[in-house]
C-alpha cells in the first residue's frame, strides 16, 4: 500500500500527537543507524539538506559521509533543467547496484524532483522507498517508519506557511566559517521557463527574529559569514502580528548586519524587478554587507524578457545596474543567462552579448534553454531553437564571460582587499583560500598564527579569470 499526503493537510493536533508517540517509539529503533545525504542544484537545496539532517538527527540517526556505511541514502534533487534530472537518475542507477549488496538499504528522494514527479517516481524508479517534497521534511520520521515496514512513503504536500523557522539546521558539511540561512521559501514570480513555482510552491517569508537568532548562534559558534537565501530575497516581507508593522528585505539586512560587525552578510537571489535603492543604500552603509549582487538578467532582449514573463525590460535592467554602480561603486555583479529561449533570433542573442558587456559581469551562470513540462513556456511556446544553435550561442556567451571575468580580475591587481579565510587552498596546503567582499576567490601564502575565520588584508599580485592571487599586506 502507498501512504501519501498529496495536496491535503492532516489536522495540526493529530499530527503533533502522532509525531510525539512515533518519536518515542522510533528513537530506540533508529539508534546506531546512519544516513547519507547528497544534494544537487541550488544553494537552497544544500541549505534544506541541513534541515533534513537536523530532523534525522533528532530521530536518533547519525550522519555519515561514506555512502557504503549508510542505512538510508537521501538524494536532495533538482528539476531546473532536464540535465539536472538526468544526473539524479544516473546516480540512482549507481545506488541500485549498492542496494543489491545491501538489501535493507533505504533510498529517499527529496526536493524538487520528488515534488514534480510525486508518486510517479515510485513507478519509474523501483528502488526508491521514500519521496518527500520540499515542504514535508518534518514528516520524514513517519515516512521512514512506513518504508521500514515495507511500504512506500510519499509526502509532497506544498505548504503556504512552512518556513522551518524553529528547526536549527545541522551544518554537517560546513567549513565552520560560512553558512546559509534560509529567509524565505517558494516563488510567486512565474517566469515562463521555470519549474520552481510548481516544485517549491508559494512564496512565504520566515520570521525575522528566528533569522537573527540563527545568525547570532552562528557567530557565537565561530562562523563569520552568512548568506541569506531565497528564490527572490527582494520580496521578503514579514508582518509583525503584534505591532502590524512590516519588515522588508532592507530592514532584515540591517537586523542581521547589526548582529556583529565581524559577521559578513551575503544574499541570493535578487530579482531585477524588485531590488530597491533602499536595499542598495543599506548595502552601502554597512561595511559588513558584502559588495556583491547576483542579479540574473536571463536575456538582454526586451522581446525575449517579455516572453519569459520576467516583468522588466532591457531599459529597466540597465537602470537598476546604473543605480547599483552609482550607490555602490565597488559592487561586483553576476548573472544567470539562458540562451536559445523560444523564438530567440540572432538580434536577441546580440542584445544579450551587449548587455553582458555593458554590465561587465564578474561571473555568470550560463545555460541553454531546457523545456520543463507543465511550465507556461512548455504549454504556450514552441521550443523552436535547434540544439546546435542553442549550444553555439551558449559557447559564445561563455567565451565572452570568460573575457569579462578576466578583465574584471585584472583590474584588481595592485589593490588590497579584506579577505575572510575559509581554509587551505586546493593547490597547496602552504596557501590559504578566502573571499573578498566582491565574492572573488583569493589565494595567498599562509602566515603563522592565522586560521580559517580570521580576516586578513591581501594585496593582489596576479589574476586569472577565476582567482586572485596575492600576499598578506597587514
Ligand atoms: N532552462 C534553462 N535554464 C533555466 N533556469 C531556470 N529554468 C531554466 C530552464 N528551463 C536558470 C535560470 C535561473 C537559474 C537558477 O536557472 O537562469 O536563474
Ligand atoms: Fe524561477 Fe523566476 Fe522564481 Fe527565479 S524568480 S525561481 S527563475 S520563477
Amino acid at each position: 500500500m502507498l501512504y501519501k499526503i498529496e495536496d491535503q493537510a492532516t489536522s495540526k493536533m493529530d499530527e503533533s500527537r502522532q509525531g510525539e508517540a512515533l518519536f518515542l517509539e522510533r528513537k530506540g529503533q533508529a539508534l546506531g543507524k546512519f544516513y547519507y545525504i547528497e544534494s544537487y542544484g541550488c544553494q537552497m537545496n544544500f541549505s534544506d539538506s541541513e534541515i533534513v539532517a537536523s530532523v534525522l538527527s533528532d530521530e536518533g540517526l547519525s550522519s555519515t559521509r561514506n555512502i557504503l556505511e549508510a542505512d538510508f541514502v537521501f538524494l536532495n534533487t533538482c528539476s531546473i533543467r532536464e540535465k539536472a534530472e538526468e544526473t539524479v537518475r544516473k546516480r540512482l542507477k549507481e545506488i541500485a547496484a549498492l542496494k543489491k549488496s545491501k538489501k535493507d538499504l533505504m533510498v529517499g528522494v527529496l526536493g524538487c524532483m520528488a515534488e514534480r514527479l510525486k508518486s510517479k517516481f515510485l513507478e519509474e524508479e523501483k528502488l526508491v522507498d521514500i519521496v518527500v517534497g520540499p515542504d514535508a521534511y518534518r514528516d520524514l520520521p513517519r515516512l521512514i517508519q512506513i518504508a521500514e515496514e515495507g511500504d512506500k512513503g510519499v509526502n509532497v504536500f506544498l505548504s503556504k506557511e512552512e518556513t522551518y523557522a524553529d528547526i536549527a539546521p545541522l551544518r554537517f558539511d560546513s567549513n565552520g566559517v560560512s553558512a546559509y540561512i534560509s529567509i524565505m521559501r517558494g516563488c510567486d514570480n512565474m517566469c515562463s521557463f521555470c519549474v520552481v513555482p510548481y516544485t517549491r510552491g508559494r512564496e512565504r517569508s520566515r520570521d525575522p527574529f528566528s533569522i537573527v537568532a540563527e545568525a547570532h548562534d552562528l557567530f557565537n559558534n565561530g562562523y563569520r559569514e552568512v548568506t541569506l537565501l531565497g528564490q527572490n530575497v527582494d520580496s521578503y516581507k514579514w508582518q509583525n502580528p503584534e505591532s502590524e508593522t512590516w519588515v522588508r528585505f532592507s530592514d532584515l539586512l540591517v537586523l542581521v548586519a547589526e548582529v556583529n560587525p565581524l559577521l559578513r552578510i551575503r544574499f541570493s537571489t535578487s530579482h531585477p524587478k524588485d531590488i530597491t535603492d533602499e536595499v542598495l543604500r543599506t548595502m552601502a552603509s554597512y561595511p559588513n554587507i558584502c559588495k556583491y549582487i547576483h542579479l540574473p538578467v536571463q536575456s538582454g532582449s526586451s522581446r525575449i524578457l517579455s516572453l519569459m514573463n520576467r516583468t522588466y525590460d532591457r531599459e529597466w535592467y540597465i537602470e537598476r545596474i546604473n543605480s547599483i554602480k552609482s550607490i555602490i561603486p565597488d559592487c561586483a555583479i553576476s548573472s544567470d543567462i539562458i540562451t536559445g529561449f523560444c523564438t530567440e533570433d540572432e538580434k536577441d542573442h546580440q542584445d544579450t552579448l551587449s548587455m553582458m558587456q555593458y554590465v561587465e559581469y564578474c561571473m555568470s551562470y550560463m545555460f541553454f534553454y531546457s523545456e520543463r513540462p507543465g511550465t507556461p513556456a512548455a504549454r504556450k511556446l514552441k521550443d523552436d531553437i535547434p540544439e546546435a544553435i542553442k549550444k553555439e550561442r551558449l559557447n559564445e556567451i561563455i567565451r565572452l564571460q570568460h573575457q569579462l571575468s578576466y578583465q574584471h580580475n585584472q583590474k584588481d591587481i595592485g589593490k588590497t582587499f579584506e579577505v575572510l579565510i575559509e581554509g587551505n587552498s586546493k593547490r597547496s596546503d602552504q596557501m590559504f583560500k578566502g573571499r573578498n567582499s566582491q565574492n572573488k576567490k583569493v589565494i595567498f601564502p599562509k602566515e603563522h598564527g592565522l586560521k580559517p575565520g580570521d580576516y586578513v588584508l591581501v594585496k593582489i599580485e596576479s589574476a586569472s579569470s577565476a582567482t586572485l592571487t596575492g600576499i598578506i599586506d597587514n
